[in-house]
């Protein structure tokens, strides 16, 4: 086997724990507040004597503190508390308290404890499952290859006690938390370190010490096999490309999800060269891999009664002398025929030769997550996943997203698209459409061609959700964010309870 590979950096998070009490030593208290008739409501909390409840409550109303969702007040922690620190969180109104305020409030509560060594909070009694996502994801800093050490006052808080929570809950969260962590380490990761050949020897590594079954394709199986979508957009590259498969079998599941994403690991557009500003961004090409791959791993960790495969092109699109051109007629593997228009919409090519291999295994379900189109920006903005597919399952993961505030949409594969947008006069079919309209539908559709009529299927597009290019909110920061990896596990949840 290749040499083991680490990243060359990765996020810091805090380690987090379930307690009855409070424990000795903790510095720092996040308390939760909401938002009453007319006052400040302290959530009750069982920490403090009655008094000390009173005292704090005076001071957080003096600041002006509402309660209000996401709200922050820091206060120095009444004197008979051994605390030093109280940082108040809004859950706004008592009785609307949903899994998504909690996740939010937890996400900005933590990033007041930067410093801390030790802190708790009672956040976990109104959901531990969203308190401690928020709270990990929250606190994640990542810092590349920055040479100088992080000051202590930028720090995040180092351990995180959920007073009142249960300690088997936390750590499901806690494996979640880690996998989002996961998909944003490898989407933060520079295209210096982080290309075909290092990404498949690291995803191999990981998803081995998690249990899964792992197969590489490299160049030369994926010439012996026909990948001619994978092989024609990693011809330009000094950096060959490869195909990772993985397989998570449950101990009697009654249905199994293929996963496929997109590896694009830099997006250059090859010939058809993209335009210089902002191309940096294109390091996030590989956002729908990252997440498909961070979510089998969990999906082990977590024991799932369901089976799952991940099946993952990864490629460098460069304009090399070995780059396939506009006007190129490629095989994908299943023999599909492609008109090469465009070099950019390389991501199709490669998911083409992808689905087709999935749907080999007979799944019950396909789920493909990409970085896909600009499109997707242009219709949902930067937050909102493009869902395709299948009516029924479509809908399904887009509303499975936004339970877990990952927002997603269904979008439909229009008629007049499917049935002559990407006509080819030389092949089965041509790489982009005719026209510059609905480009995510379009790709959508071609998408479609590749998967077996059996199968119930569902593409993510997540060009603009995978990379927050401005800054942090809520539970998400800048760069990597993770996305979709909560909904697919989700989404791997709610087929394994329909049994
Ligand atoms: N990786 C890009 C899509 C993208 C754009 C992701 C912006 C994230 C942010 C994809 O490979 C691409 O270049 N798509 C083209 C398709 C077009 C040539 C039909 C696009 O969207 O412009
Ligand atoms: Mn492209
Ligand atoms: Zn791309």
């Amino acid at each position: 086997m290749a040499k083991e590979f680490t990243l060359p950096a990765y996020g810091i998070v805090p380690t987090v724990s379930a307690s009855k009490k409070l424990p000795k030593r903790t510095e720092a208290l996040i308390v939760p507040v909401f938002e009453g008739e007319e006052d400040l409501v302290l959530a009750a909390s069982g920490l403090f004597t009655e008094a000390v409840e009173l005292e704090l409550l005076k001071t957080l109303t003096a600041l002006g503190a509402t309660g209000a969702a996401e709200e922050i007040t820091k206060v120095p922690a009444p004197a008979a508390t051994n605390l030093d620190l109280i940082v108040a969180v809004g859950l706004g109104n008592a009785d609307e308290v949903t899994d998504t305020v909690v996740r939010r409030a937890a996400g900005v509560a933590v990033r007041e404890l930067k410093g801390v060594h030790k802190a708790a909070t009672t956040l976990g009694t109104f959901g531990v499952q969203a308190a401690v996502e928020g709270a990990i994801l929250g606190a994640y800093t990542y810092r590349g290859l920055r040479t100088a050490e992080l000051p202590e006052r930028k720090t995040p808080v180092a351990e995180l006690v959920f007073v009142g929570a249960d300690k088997a809950a936390v750590e499901r969260a806690r494996i979640t938390a880690a996998a989002v962590a996961l998909a944003r380490d490898l989407v933060n990761t520079a295209s210096s370190h982080l290309y075909p050949e290092t990404y498949a020897t690291l995803t191999a590594g990981l998803a081995k010490r998690a249990g899964l079954q792992v197969e590489v394709l490299d160049e030369a199986a994926l010439a012996k096999a026909g990948y001619g979508g994978i092989l024609a957009v990693g011809g330009g590259s000094t950096r060959q490309p490869r195909l990772v498969r993985l397989t998570y079998r449950a101990k009697k599941a009654a249905k199994h999800v293929a996963l496929v994403g997109k590896g694009v690991t830099f997006d250059t557009g090859g010939i058809s060269i993209k335009p210089s500003a902002n191309m940096d961004h294109m390091i996030s090409d590989m956002g729908g891999s990252a997440a498909v791959i961070a979510t089998i791993i969990a999906a082990a960790q977590l024991q799932l009664n369901v089976n799952v495969t991940a099946t993952v092109p990864m490629a460098e699109n460069m304009p090399g002398g070995g780059a396939y051109r506009p006007g190129d007629v490629i095989t994908h593997y299943g023999g599909t025929t492609c008109e090469v228009l465009n070099t950019d919409a390389e991501g199709r090519l490669i998911l083409a030769d992808a689905i087709a291999r999935a749907c080999e295994d007979n799944p019950d379900y396909l789920i493909e997550v990409s970085t896909l189109t600009g499109a997707q920006l242009v219709a949902l903005g930067t937050r909102t996943t493009g869902v395709l597919g299948s009516d029924t399952f479509r809908d399904r993961v887009a509303e499975l997203g936004r339970s877990v505030d990952e927002p997603a949409w269904a979008m439909p594969i229009p008629e007049e698209i499917a049935s002559s947008a990407l006509k080819s006069p030389v092949a089965d079919l041509r790489n982009i459409a005719t026209h510059r309209f609905a480009g995510m539908l379009v790709a959508g559709h071609f998408l479609s061609e590749f998967v077996a009529d059996d199968v119930e299927w569902a593409h993510m597009d997540v060009a603009g959700p995978a990379f927050n290019t401005e800054s942090g909110y809520g539970f998400t920061p800048a760069r990597g964010t993770g996305a979709p990896v909560r909904t697919l596990l989700a989404a791997l949840q709610d087929v394994s309870d329909q049994r």
